[in-house]
Parts: structure tokens; sequence; C-alpha cells
């Protein structure tokens, strides 16, 4: 699952191959789909990165594929972190200040998901989502907070559309996103006297993920065509905006959401 990137897509791209040089950026769940080729594209840009996961050797894994996409570059992959706990996030700084010094770029990217109707969600499955969504999203930020406030960095959270309208099977996750929005906006705010940037991405339908897999409608077939620019979104796309919004290019940009969807929310709900 996923399509990764390559060399080619610093050959490709409209940036500076090096832009990020110097920079380290930190990303929790940073082995998953989206995530993981977000990391691929700062990486292979300059920047050295710790990628944080659940899994110990899916995480360790994904960051030796990523190092080896750039000669010289430092990829740690730090496994048995569970967001829901500020301290384990805390440790992993701790290793990530030791080993590369620094810290200025967070992708707050953990997430939890399924299907389910309110009538079969618990209220165990509801506190789950929204305790690694949204509390994983400000113990993240909370763990980091020092160390951005020494390099006067930038965060990134990942978002959702599907709180924008009723999605059915999705109030935990539609709840849990809401609150990362907000989350969000108010950090920007507080975070700006300090030289922090924050802001959202959005993804929309986005093939070959675990998202998609997770939660495409049973027999859908035809979403590509419901997107106004009549095309899935690749993990690519989510790349690029996040690219952009760590570069320099963006450096008057905080407290937004960047949508990365085609426009398909502007005609409703999926589901
Ligand atoms: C209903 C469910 C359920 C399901 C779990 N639960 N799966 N309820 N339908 N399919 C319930 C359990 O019964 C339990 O409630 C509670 O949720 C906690 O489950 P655990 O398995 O004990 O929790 P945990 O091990 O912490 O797992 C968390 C999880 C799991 C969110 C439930 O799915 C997970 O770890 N997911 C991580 C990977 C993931 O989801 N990736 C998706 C990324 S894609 P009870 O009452 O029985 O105790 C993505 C895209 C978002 O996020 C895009 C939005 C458009």
């Amino acid at each position: 699952m996923g399509n990764t990137l390559d060399q080619k897509y610093v050959e490709a791209c409209a940036w500076k191959p090096d832009i990020f040089k110097g920079k380290v950026a930190f990303i929790t769940g940073g082995a998953g789909t989206i995530c993981r080729v977000q990391t691929e594209a700062l990486v292979l840009l300059g920047a050295d990165a710790v990628i944080l996961g659940r899994n110990q050797k899916k995480t360790e894994d994904a960051a030796a594929e990523i190092q080896k996409l750039r000669p010289g570059a430092r990829v740690i992959g730090i496994g048995n972190v569970d967001v829901r706990e500020v301290q384990s996030i805390a440790k992993a700084v701790e290793v990530t200040v030791k080993e590369l010094g620094r810290i200025d770029f967070v992708i707050a990217g953990a997430a939890g998901n399924f299907l389910s109707d309110f009538n079969h969600l618990s209220s165990n499955a509801f506190k789950s989502v929204v305790s690694i969504d949204l509390l994983g999203s400000f113990n993240t930020v909370k763990a980091c907070f020092n160390e951005l406030k020494k390099s006067k960095g930038a965060i990134l959270f990942v978002s959702a559309t599907l709180h924008y309208y009723g999605v059915p099977f999705q109030s935990h996750v539609g709840a849990a996103k809401a609150g990362v929005d907000a989350l969000s906006n108010a950090l920007a705010v507080e975070f700006g006297p300090s030289g922090i940037r924050t802001n959202c991405i959005a993804p929309g339908a986005i093939a070959n993920t675990e998202g998609m897999e997770r939660l495409s409608p049973p027999g859908e077939t035809s979403l590509d065509k419901r997107v106004p620019l009549q095309r899935l979104g690749t993990t690519q796309d989510i790349a690029d905006a996040t690219v952009f919004l760590f570069s320099p290019a963006a450096s008057y940009i905080t407290g937004t959401v960047q949508v990365v969807d085609g426009a398909l929310w502007q005609v409703g709900s999926p589901m």
C-alpha cells in the first residue's frame, strides 16, 4: 500500500533540492501511509527525521527504508510509543535531541479510525479515537514545545474534512478532528509571538492509503468521478502541500487548514 517517493521527486519538484538541509523533523504515525510519504519528501529535500509508532518493527523498518532515500540522511524509528502517553513522546524527544540535535518540524499524524454507527460505538471506543487523534496531538506538541521554541519551528496537524458536514459512522473521528483544528487555531495565536507556526493539513480521498482502505463505503467504485478534479488524491499531493507549509514560502502562514481534496468536500459527504 502507498506510493513511496524516490529521487525522481527531487528532480521534478519545484523546490531547491536542499531546502530543508540542517532541519530535523519529528513525526508521529510516521510509518503510516500518509505520514510516511510526508517524511520521505522532507528527507529527500535535506531534512533528518525521527518517526514514532506503536509497532516497533514496522516503525524501525520504515525509518531504515526512508534513510536510504538520500545519501547522508539520518532517519530514526522509535517504536512502542503511544501518543496517548505524553511521557512516551517526551522520551522520544530526548532521543531526537541527543542523536540529531534539534527539532524544527513536528507532524502530529498518529490517528485511529474505524467505521461504527453510534449504536455500536462504545464509550471506550469513542474515547480511544479522541485520545489518539486529539489528546495525542496535544501531547505531541507538549513534548516538543521547548525544542520548537528554540528553533522557531513549525507544527503540522493531520486533520480531515469529515467534520465540515455530518458523516455517518464517523462521529468519533469527526469530533476528534474538529478538536484538532481548534487546537491548532488556538496554538497559532499563543505561539505566534514565539515564532512557532502551526497549521493543519486536511487530506480528502487519497488513493492507496490505510484510511481509504478502512473507510471506503462498501461497493463504492466511482468516488473519483465525484471529485471536481476528477481523480483521487495521491500521497504525493499531501507531501507537496506539506513541503510548502514547512518551507520559507509559508513563513507568514499560521493558523490555517490546508484542505487537499480536489474540492470533494465542497460537493458534500462521500457517504
Ligand atoms: C466498533 C471498535 C472497533 C470497530 C475497536 N473498537 N474497533 N468499536 N467498531 N471496528 C472498540 C473496542 O471494542 C474498544 O471498546 C475500543 O474501541 C478500544 O479498542 P482497543 O482495540 O482496545 O484500542 P486500541 O488497541 O488502543 O486501538 C485503537 C483503535 C484501533 C483506534 C481502536 O483501530 C487502532 O489502533 N487503530 C490504529 C490504526 C488506525 O486506525 N489507522 C487508521 C488511520 S487512517 P470496548 O468498549 O470494547 O472496550 C485515518 C484516516 C482518517 O485515520 C481520515 C478521516 C477521513
